[in-house]
């Protein structure tokens, strides 16, 4: 991707977060030359890859497969020194935008619709002997705490207000229809380093090619704290 489409629509992104109301912490506003600045205090927000993520999955084709996200809160799997066991993101997802079909190892997370248009999942087990696979039979999946069962590839919808279970080893992939949607997860911790499976999608963070600088860095791009 190219830096000035992540710039704008990171700008873009601040303006439906203010429409809906829903503020961010303080790094979200810190630019490369704050962040210059910061020392080991900020380890938290460096180690556990908390701030801005956008990616198109690979895809060089943002508008069809891609997703913006901030990551609020995260713990670590690996670090003692984090000892939270939740993470927290808000994203936002472009009408007909895809997150491609994937699975986590370990993370179990909610799905909420914040608001703006309808969000669209679709769902499958992984097979248990060989997960590149579906699993053939229906299962049950809970939305804000009403169980249901579902075929392999049905389809939930979630209005603004809604939410979905997604456990691990549960193939999800997602869309909006009906406009932008703001998006949340609540979910045990998260390591987009390790928990994806994606079916088919090469890659979870993007390519950048820098053709102006960053408005912010995103969370893989933080520089080492100041000695
Ligand atoms: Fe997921």
């Amino acid at each position: 991707m190219k830096r000035s489409e992540i710039n704008r629509y990171i700008t873009e992104a601040k303006r439906f977060f203010d429409q809906h109301q829903f503020l961010l912490p303080p790094f979200a506003l810190w630019t490369p030359a704050d962040w210059r600045t910061k020392g080991h205090e900020c380890d938290e927000i460096r180690d556990n890859l908390l701030g801005w993520d956008l990616t198109d999955f690979g895809s060089g084709d943002y508008a069809r497969v891609g997703l913006l996200l901030f990551t609020i809160r995260n713990g670590s799997f690996s670090n003692p020194a984090y000892p939270k066991e939740y993470a927290e993101k808000i994203m936002i997802v472009r009408e007909g935008q895809h997150t491609p079909m994937h699975f986590h190892w370990s993370k179990c997370e909610d799905i909420i619709n914040r608001g703006g248009g309808e969000l669209v999942i679709q769902l499958y087990m992984a097979d248990q002997k060989d997960d590149s696979q579906f699993d053939g039979k229906p299962f049950a999946v809970v939305t804000d705490g009403v169980r249901r069962t579902v075929r392999p590839g049905q389809t939930v919808r979630l209005a603004p207000g809604e939410s979905i279970t997604l456990v691990s080893h549960m193939y999800h992939e997602f869309w909006a229809e009906g406009g932008m949607t703001l998006v949340g997860e609540v979910s045990k911790v998260n390591d987009d380093r390790t928990d994806n499976r994606f079916r088919t999608a090469p890659g979870r963070f993007p390519a950048i090619e820098e053709d102006e600088p960053p408005l912010h860095h995103l969370c893989t791009e933080y520089p080492p704290a100041r000695p």
